[in-house]
């Protein structure tokens, strides 16, 4: 570092902190805000909480300072949110003004500064895209239109895992393969193809590309510049890297997939609704002017992140529950020999005639929340919660997870138990009827993709406990649940290996 750089940031530090202190104190005077650690100048509160502040050590300071509480994490605010009440205020009664997302450098990075749907602030072009989105994705029509697809793919798992010796003998791990059912079972709506194998080349290019894309968004490593802006030259590495992936990754979604089915639209007749794959649908939308090809793109770019590996977490989580507890297993496995007979797989029509299979689900996506403090809302201009003033741009985390695992709410959360949603909490679904209960958020918002995400889990557990007993391998008890939080995920640390017992009908 040159000596000039460095007197540079001295004194911008210096004068930072003159600034911190002055903001700090008309804000004390003017601001009434939410409780929370004492803040240091410039730091904030960064150096007392540290990086990690998933659900578990966000839940630990709301017992602490309250259902309300905020962070400052240098110059960024974070308020977050642990009570059903003001998650209900949140998301519902000032959906509006909550309903915008905050981005960083590396965000701003991957959605082209919110050219997307995901990431966008609250207002007409996210109206816009959702509005595009939802004939193509998020209907029960498109859920009827591939199901089939879905229940196909599925078949495919279970002849694959059948064939392989490795399977019932030392084990496998279950999610590879899964994965490549989620890819297909996303680009059959999206493109109209799917990837024959976990080698197929372009497979793995695309999947090698979104998972640096994940790696890149969901580390810590770039707090820093995030926090404390006078640090982003020190990120200038982090974010050339974070360009290029985002160049590749876009240039790999147009060259090999929109180009491609940009030809097999030219040369077959897609003015029949129900031939049209979501991409169709997308591209008139371009064509009519509503969006341009970056929107398409980020389109493609937002369910590859927003679609698959959310519900392969889910998936992956089900089954180490599975595995976990044999007794709930076998009661899930009796309910499908029971309500479709022996051996009769099952489809996405069965999975509403099956209310423990529903149950384990729900009870899955309580305790094991793929995305536990939803994604990030902001607040556009200063606004009121719970009493308190919120400075304008706060970064808002709603504690979802906590809210589901809260003994105050929630009879003994810690444990694995399906049967609370045929008793007790029996009136609760997954769609935010009960502000207690959040795994897809609710309001404007929520995810719109529970609609798919909810047959895909159906269908795949299901059907593989029909199929299989799954056990832990030789020599373990059980499957290590230990979990690992990202920006916003939480997924299994370890990838299991996993004994799948071909059931003989
Ligand atoms: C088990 C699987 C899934 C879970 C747990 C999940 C959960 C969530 C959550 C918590 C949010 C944020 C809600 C908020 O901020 O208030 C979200 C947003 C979103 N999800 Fe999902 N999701 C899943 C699957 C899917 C699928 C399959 C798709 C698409 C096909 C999808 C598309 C989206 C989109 C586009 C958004 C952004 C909505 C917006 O900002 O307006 N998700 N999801």
């Amino acid at each position: 570092m040159d000596l000039l750089f460095l007197e540079k940031l001295l004194l911008s530090l210096f004068f930072s902190l003159l600034a911190a202190i002055a903001v700090s104190k008309l804000r004390g005077r003017r601001f009434k805000l939410p409780p929370g650690p004492l803040p240091v100048p410039v730091f904030g509160n960064w150096l007392q909480v540290g990086d990690d502040l998933n659900h578990r050590n966000l839940s630990d300071l709301a017992r602490r300072f309250g259902e309300i509480f905020l962070l400052r994490m240098g110059q960024r605010n974070l308020v977050v949110v642990s009570s059903p009440e003001l998650a209900k205020e949140v998301l519902h009664t000032q959906g509006v003004e909550f309903g915008s997302r905050t981005r960083n450098v590396v965000f701003d990075i991957f959605t082209g500064k919110g050219q997307d749907m995901v990431f966008t602030v609250y207002g007409e072009h996210w109206r816009k895209m959702r509005r595009i989105m939802t004939v193509p994705f998020f209907t029960n029509k498109v859920v009827q239109q591939y199901r089939i697809g879905w229940e196909d793919e599925i078949t495919r798992v279970v002849d694959d895992v059948r064939a392989d010796p490795g399977a019932s003998g030392s084990g496998i791990v279950l999610r590879r393969r899964l994965q490549l059912m989620m890819y297909n079972n996303m680009y059959r709506i999206m493109f109209d193809r799917r990837f024959e194998s976990e080698a197929d080349p372009l497979f793995v290019r695309l999947k090698t590309l979104n998972g640096e894309r994940s790696r890149l968004a969901q580390s810590f490593e770039y707090n820093y510049g995030d926090f404390i802006p006078i640090l982003r030259p020190f990120l200038r590495g982090y974010l050339k890297i974070c360009k290029e992936v985002k160049e590749r990754r876009l240039k790999l979604f147009k060259d090999y997939f929109l180009e491609e089915r940009k030809k097999v639209a030219s040369t077959t007749r897609t003015d029949n609704n129900a031939l049209k794959c979501a991409i169709d649908h997308i591209l008139d939308a371009q064509q009519k002017g509503e969006i341009n090809e970056d929107n398409v793109l980020y389109i493609v770019e937002n369910i590859n992140v927003a679609a698959i590996e959310t519900t392969l977490w889910s998936i992956e989580w089900g089954i180490a529950e599975l595995v976990n507890h044999p007794e709930i297993q076998q009661k899930l496995r009796d309910e499908l020999d029971t309500v479709l007979g022996p051996g009769v797989q099952i489809t996405e029509p069965d999975t509403h005639k099956l209310p423990y299979l529903q149950a384990v689900i729900k009870e899955t996506l309580r305790l094991r929340m793929a995305i536990p403090l939803l994604v990030p809302h902001m607040n556009l201009h200063d606004a009121k919660l719970g009493g308190y003033d919120i400075p304008a741009e706060s970064k808002i985390l709603v504690n979802a997870w906590w809210l589901a695992n809260n003994p105050a709410h929630w009879k003994n959360p810690e444990e694995f138990r399906p049967e609370r949603f045929l008793e007790e909490e029996a009136k609760v679904e997954a769609n935010g009827n009960d502000f207690r209960y959040l795994p897809f958020g609710v309001g404007r918002r929520s995810c719109p993709g529970i609609i798919l995400a909810l047959p895909i889990l159906g269908i795949t557990l299901g059907r593989l406990v029909q199929n299989f007993e799954l056990l832990p391998p030789p020599g373990q008890q059980k499957l290590d649940t230990s979990e690992k939080g990202g920006q916003f995920s939480l997924h299994i640390l370890k990838h299991s290996t996993i004994v799948a017992k071909p059931r003989v009908f």
